[in-house]
């Protein structure tokens, strides 16, 4: 269910990258329900197939593309792909991510590379791509996280490409605001159901520990976050650009430094 008007993005073309998982899969399922036509693109054909069969069974128009984020030219077929079948691009959303909890010492450089590859570099290729289709008005949203600004035990590797995700963020947002391109990030909490927190909480009592870092107590749901790419997708936000949004029920203002002992835990985990 959307809180949203159910033709509030009528008309609207909305490319998400890693649309067919977990947040960003309900951020492009939200857009089709209130009106978009809607592509999504991951590496998995299978993936993407099942995405088009979900998104589809909503009564939209989709498109699927299987491209890796870390290839340019790709990304930027893929795109063209897009306004070749829907004939614009108004909403683009840039969320594929790779995540592996692993301490400093133990990461590799090829581990290091891969995440900051497929998080910032797939960023700055999304966006880059879509910058030569992009509409006068068109919205573009960064998935961004928590470890971008309060360090994480074993994160490094994503801390540093989330933090580059923010900073690309506010220089697109600068460049390209007289185009009337606006560039936004959301950095969403702890999400229930997510491969992201899979990864991050893998037990029980892990998942309550974190729960009691968050103001509001409680795991947001996908539909907390495609609320708010919903809201920046919309008129709604039409001056609103090269800000860090935060949809995390108040997890920052305890702090990541309280994370630390969490994560250790996590470490000893078998895998
Ligand atoms: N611990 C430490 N290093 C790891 C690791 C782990 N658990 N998993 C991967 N790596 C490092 C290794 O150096 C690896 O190279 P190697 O196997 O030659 O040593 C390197 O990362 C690349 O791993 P590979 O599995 O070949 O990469 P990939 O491109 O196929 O997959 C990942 C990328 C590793 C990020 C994979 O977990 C993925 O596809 N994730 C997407 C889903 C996801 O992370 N969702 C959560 C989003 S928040
Ligand atoms: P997810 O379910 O694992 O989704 C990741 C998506 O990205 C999948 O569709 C995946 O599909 C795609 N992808 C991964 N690597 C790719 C690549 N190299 N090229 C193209 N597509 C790729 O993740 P999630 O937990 O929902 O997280 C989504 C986003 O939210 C991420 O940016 C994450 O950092 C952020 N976030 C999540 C949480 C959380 O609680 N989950 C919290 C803060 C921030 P394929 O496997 O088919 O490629």
């Amino acid at each position: 269910m959307s809180t949203f008007q159910s033709d509030v993005l009528q008309g609207k073309v909305a490319f998400v990258a890693g649309g067919t998982s977990g947040i960003n899969l309900e951020i492009a399922r939200n857009y089709a329900r209130l009106g978009a036509r809607v592509a999504v693109m991951s590496r998995s054909q299978e993936r993407v197939d099942r995405a088009i069969e979900l998104i589809g069974a909503q009564g939209a128009q989709v498109m699927g593309i299987a491209a890796d984020v870390r290839d340019y030219e790709a990304v930027s077929a893929a795109i063209e792909s897009v306004v070749k079948t829907f004939g614009k691009l108004d909403i683009v959303v840039s969320g594929a991510a790779g995540n592996f909890v692993c301490p400093a010492e133990q990461l590799t450089a090829k581990g290091f590379k891969t995440v900051v590859d497929i998080d910032l570099n797939g960023t700055f290729h999304v966006l880059r791509a879509a910058f030569d289709h992009a509409n006068s008005g068109c919205s573009m949203i960064n998935i961004s996280a928590p470890q971008s600004t309060e360090s994480f035990w074993g994160q490094s590797h994503v801390a540093a490409a989330k933090a580059g995700i923010d900073m690309l963020t506010r220089s697109l947002a600068a460049e390209w605001g007289p185009r009337n391109i606006r560039v936004n990030a959301i950095v969403p909490g702890p999400i229930e159901g997510t491969e992201g927190m899979a990864r991050l909480t893998p037990t029980p009592e892990m998942e309550k520990m974190i729960t009691t870092s968050i103001a509001l107590r409680r795991y947001g749901s996908t539909q907390d976050i495609a609320d708010m790419a919903t809201f920046l997708a919309t008129n709604a936000a039409n001056y609103v650009t090269g800000t860090i949004m935060y949809c995390d029920g108040g997890q920052v203002l305890s702090g990541g430094g309280a994370q630390h002992a969490f994560m250790e835990q996590l470490q000893k985990q078998p895998s």
